[in-house]
C-alpha cells in the first residue's frame, strides 16, 4: 500500500533514504576504505545506453567516470543504432529500471552484435536485461510503482558512482560521502519548502531548470519528471546554453530553478546566468547548499545539506522531485498514471 501516503511517488521519494543505504550494504567497508561489487570488469572506456530518467542518470555516470579519468560517453538508447560508436575495449552499460525497455534491449543488441562486453545496470531481477546482458548491478531500490521515476534514479546514480569507485579505488573523503548521503536525503525531505514554492508559481507559463556539471543532467531530469506529472510545460537546460536560444522564452513568468552548488568556477558561471534571466524578469529559484552566494540574486531559496559535489547532485534531484510532484498535486493530476505515460515501454 501506499503506507499513509496520498500516492505512490510521494512514498517512494520518501523511501530514499532506505534505498539508498540499500544500494550501499555490503557494498562500501568503511573499516577497509574500499567499495566492493559482485561485477568484474576492466574497461578501456564506457558507453551507456538509457531512456527517459535512466538517461539522465547515465549522464551522470559520464562525469563520473571522466573525473575519475575513464572516458565515457551517453547514448539515447532509440538513437544509438542511428551511428553506433565503434566499441573497442569499452563496455557498453545498459541502465534501465525496468529491465524491459525494447529501446535500451535492442542498443544492448546492437553493441552485442559488434563485439562489445556488455553490463546490464537494472531494478529488476531477473528481467530481460539481466538475462542478455554479460554481468548485472543491481540497484536494490526495491520496487517502484509510480510510473515516474524517483527512487530509481537516485539509486541508478549511486550504483554507477560504486562502479566508479570500485575501479579506481575510494578515498576516505568518497566512502565518507557515500556513508552521509541517506541522512542528507533524509534532511532534505524533512526540511524541504518545495510545497510553497510550487503553490507560489502555480499557474506560471513555463518551468525552467538550470545547472551545469552534474546539477545539468538533474536539471534534465528536473524538467522530465515536472513535465510528466504537472502536464505543465518545463524545459531543463546547461545553464551556459542560455544565452544561445532559451534565454528568448524567458519572461516573468518563467520561473527559473538555478541549481547551484559548491563555490567553485561552476557555481560562479551559474550565478552569471542567474543574473542574465533575473535581468529578463524571471522569478529564481535556487537550490544550493549555501556555499557561494546566489540566494542574494534568488527569489526563494530550496536548501540542500552542504555536502560532497557529487551526492549533491542527488540531494538537488530531491528537492525537484517534491516541487513536481506539489505542482502535479496542486493540479489535482492523476500523480501515479500520468496520461500517456507506461511505467515500462515494451515497444521501440
Ligand atoms: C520518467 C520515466 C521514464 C523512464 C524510461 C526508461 O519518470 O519513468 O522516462 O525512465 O521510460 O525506463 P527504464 O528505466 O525502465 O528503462
Amino acid at each position: 500500500g501506499k503506507s499513509g501516503y496520498d500516492h505512490f511517488m510521494l512514498k517512494e521519494i520518501h523511501e530514499q533514504p532506505r534505498s539508498l543505504r540499500q544500494c550501499l550494504r555490503e557494498r562500501v567497508s568503511e573499516l577497509a576504505g574500499s567499495v566492493s561489487l559482485d561485477v568484474d570488469v576492466d574497461p578501456d572506456g564506457v558507453q551507456f545506453v538509457a531512456c527517459g530518467t535512466s538517461y539522465h542518470a547515465a549522464l551522470c555516470g559520464v562525469h563520473l567516470f571522466q573525473q575519475a579519468g575513464i572516458p565515457a560517453q551517453a547514448f539515447l538508447a532509440s538513437e544509438y543504432a542511428t551511428s553506433p560508436p565503434p566499441v573497442d575495449g569499452d563496455l557498453v552499460v545498459g541502465v534501465t529500471q525496468s529491465g524491459e525497455t525494447a529501446d535500451t534491449l535492442s542498443a544492448l543488441r546492437e553493441a552485442k552484435r559488434r563485439g562489445a562486453e556488455t553490463l546490464a545496470v537494472t531494478n529488476v531481477v531477473g528481467s530481460s536485461v539481466s538475462r542478455e546482458c554479460d554481468q548485472t548491478l543491481y540497484i536494490r531500490a526495491g520496487p517502484e510503482i509510480g510510473v515516474a521515476a524517483t527512487k530509481t534514479f537516485s539509486s541508478q546514480v549511486v550504483a554507477l558512482a560504486l562502479l566508479v569507485l570500485s575501479l579506481t579505488g575510494a578515498s576516505r573523503h568518497d566512502i565518507a560521502a557515500l556513508r552521509d548521503l541517506p541522512g542528507n536525503v533524509q534532511q532534505v525531505l524533512d526540511e524541504s519548502d518545495a510545497e510553497e514554492i510550487a503553490r507560489a508559481y502555480e499557474g506560471s507559463d513555463a518551468y525552467f531548470f538550470i545547472g551545469r556539471g552534474l546539477q545539468f543532467p538533474v536539471s534534465l531530469e528536473g524538467a522530465l519528471k515536472f513535465k510528466e506529472i504537472s502536464y505543465e510545460h518545463a524545459e531543463g537546460f546547461a545553464a551556459g546554453e542560455l544565452k544561445h536560444g532559451p534565454l528568448a522564452l524567458v519572461t516573468e513568468n518563467t520561473p527559473v530553478f538555478a541549481l547551484v552548488t559548491g563555490d567553485g568556477e561552476q557555481a560562479r558561471k551559474t550565478i552569471g546566468n542567474v543574473k542574465e534571466v533575473e535581468a529578463r524578469g524571471a522569478p529564481v529559484v535556487a537550490v544550493t547548499d549555501g556555499k557561494s552566494d546566489v540566494h542574494r540574486y534568488a527569489d526563494h531559496v530550496l536548501d540542500i545539506p552542504a555536502s560532497d559535489q557529487r551526492t549533491a547532485a542527488i540531494l538537488a534531484n530531491v528537492q525537484l522531485q517534491l516541487v513536481s510532484y506539489h505542482a502535479a498535486a496542486l493540479l489535482g493530476r492523476s500523480i501515479d498514471k500520468p496520461r500517456n505515460l507506461a511505467k515500462s515501454v515494451t515497444v521501440e
